[in-house]
């Protein structure tokens, strides 16, 4: 396996990368990407100079998940989005090394900052569901992962829970915010 940057002149990775996305965020946000039009669009935005977009391509050319960057509070803060990996190669280490790619690409550009916003849209956290306005931080330190949600992975990277955005998908349905100091 190897990590690229996905760009115009791979087509091929391209649509592979749209594919993904619909088939990665189906299960828990089935809203995020259902149309492979919209998850295409999602790919072009991603391959804007000012943005990072890497892959991790494997020898027979398979794109096996990736990941992107965009800059923010002058390029201090870099918002990690999107990030999928194949399903049929989850739990094998392919997106903690896109992080650690992501990671060095941000480094290289003098950023200091990573951070993420994770929905729980299907109360797949305890924080889904719950009524976030009484004792935020409680709930925030006592976070159970209920359903596979990837804030989780993103703590085995290294990343911390910053806050949350209650109700940011509809009441019930917070947006968790995560970031890592580089
Ligand atoms: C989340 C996702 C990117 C993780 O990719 P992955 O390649 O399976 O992750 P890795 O194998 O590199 O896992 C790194 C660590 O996180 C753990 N981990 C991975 N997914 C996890 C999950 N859903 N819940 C808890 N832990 C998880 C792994 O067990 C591993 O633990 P370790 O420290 O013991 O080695 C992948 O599951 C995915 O694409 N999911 C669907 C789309 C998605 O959720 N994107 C993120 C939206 S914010």
């Amino acid at each position: 396996m190897r990590i690229m940057d996905l760009s115009a002149d791979r087509p091929d990775l391209l649509e592979q990368a749209a594919q993904l996305l619909v088939e990665g965020f189906r299960e828990h946000w089935p809203d995020a990407w259902p149309e492979i039009e919209a998850a295409r669009e999602e790919v072009s935005e991603c391959l804007d100079p000012e943005m990072i977009c890497r892959g991790a391509v494997d020898d027979a050319g398979l794109l096996l998940g990736w990941i992107g960057g965009r800059p923010e509070y002058d390029g201090n803060v870099w918002e990690l989005h999107p990030m999928v990996v194949r399903s049929d190669h989850r739990r094998q280490g392919v997106g903690r090394a896109l992080i650690a790619d992501l990671e060095s690409q941000v480094r290289a550009r003098g950023g200091l900052t990573i951070m993420l916003g994770t929905d729980d849209v299907d109360e797949s956290t305890t924080l889904g569901g719950a009524d976030l306005y009484t004792d935020l931080w409680e709930q925030i330190r006592l976070i159970r992962n209920l359903k596979d949600h990837p804030y989780e992975f993103y703590q085995r990277c290294g990343y911390t829970i910053i806050g949350v955005m209650p109700d940011a998908n509809g009441r019930g349905k917070p947006d968790i915010y995560m970031a890592k100091r580089l």
